[in-house]
């Protein structure tokens, strides 16, 4: 089992390994007086068999979420809250997320708001959310105005991802997983690591999740070094506003669409003058490596995509990017919209 300590106050761990969810009595009876339990899950979870062996050892009630994006909603948080009221969760017991991204998003979210903070422990079961979304303590839902217009910063009380449950995780999902990991490559200080290929899935999600819970540690509330984690998330989101992402199945998933953006935003770096041609060559090769195209979606306008990358919330009525530069990567702010078009126009678009 890989033990990654998340330096936060107070601290927590993440623990990764096959059957690192059996762990969670573990950490439950590390919380102190706990007396029940609510497990916030998806049905595919339960069918998958994941719930198995997941024993918080006190009484605990399952609640159901419904799938994909539609599932990060308000409606969802309130149905958890009441259902944990009717069940008579208090503020000292604990609430417990199995799967990925959508539940910790939601459930955190729940558990941030109910009582006005009630803990949480993420059981993490796709490798997007064992990479990134489970820790750090990102929560919240959807508006129909945007994704994750409404949340909070609310640290899990303890992470376990669970390499087993990734045996029953769809091809597009491992992709989803793999782009975020793409990111990685080129975070943490160290030279980009082609290696992260060469690793096995538990040492390739610790590597990640140290550097995760490095810049959670350093910058919790992402007021700047944690902007870092959206590197290739701008053009990213952008795709998804646009619909070209998470929209469908001839549409990017999202990890997909931040393996376009990686490339992207290396081309974009290398027009400034911020890296050389051989960076951008790494750069597509770690996209490439991790099986991921960085094509732009037939269909996209690069001015559309322009606007959109204008409402990103690194964005202050100018374009904001996570750029790789000579000091690693960090935020560029005041992009010059010219060199963002030919940047697209560079990489296509498809017609
Ligand atoms: N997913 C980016 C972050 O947690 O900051």
């Amino acid at each position: 089992m890989i033990v990654v300590p998340v330096a936060l106050d107070p601290p927590y761990e993440v623990r990764i390994g096959a059957g690192a969810r059996r762990e969670l009595a573990r950490v439950v009876a590390s919380l102190g007086e706990v007396r029940q339990a609510a497990v916030v899950t998806q049905g595919a979870l339960v069918d998958a068999g994941w719930l198995e062996g997941l024993d918080p050892k006190v009484p605990f009630d399952v609640h159901l979420l419904g799938d994909g994006e539609a599932a990060k909603s308000l409606a969802s948080v309130e149905a958890l809250c009441r259902s944990f009221a009717r069940d008579g969760l208090s503020r000292a017991d604990v609430v417990v997320a199995v799967g990925g991204g959508v539940v910790s998003d939601v459930a955190g979210f729940a558990a941030a708001s109910y009582h006005r903070g009630t803990r949480y422990v993420n059981v993490a079961t796709s490798l997007l959310a064992q990479v990134d979304a489970a820790i750090g303590g990102k929560t919240g839902v959807n508006l129909p105005e945007g994704k994750n217009l409404v949340g909070a910063f609310w640290q899990p009380s303890g992470v376990l991802c669970d390499t087993e449950t990734l045996s029953s995780l769809p091809e597009r999902e491992w992709r989803c997983g793999r782009g975020e990991m793409a990111k990685y490559a080129f975070l943490g200080g160290a030279d980009p690591d082609a290696s992260l290929l060469a690793l096995d899935v538990e040492e390739q999600v610790g590597r990640c999740v140290r550097i995760k819970a490095e810049v959670v540690a350093a910058d919790e509330t992402e007021s700047g070094e944690r902007m870092s984690l959206n590197y290739g998330h701008t053009l990213a989101h952008a795709l998804e506003a646009e619909g070209l992402a998470d929209a469908g199945a001839g549409a990017l998933a999202h990890g997909e669409a931040v393996a376009v953006g990686l490339v992207f935003a290396a081309l974009l770096a290398r027009r400034l003058g911020r890296i050389d041609d051989e960076r951008v060559a790494l750069h597509r090769r770690v996209v490439a490596g991790f099986g991921l195209s960085a094509e732009l979606p037939a269909g996209a306008d690069p001015d559309r995509l322009v606007a959109a990358m204008g409402r990103d919330k690194k964005a202050r009525h100018d374009l904001a990017f996570v750029l790789d530069g000579p000091d690693g990567v960090e935020l560029v702010r005041g992009v010059a919209p010219e060199a963002v078009l030919a940047t697209l126009a560079e990489m296509g678009p498809r017609p």
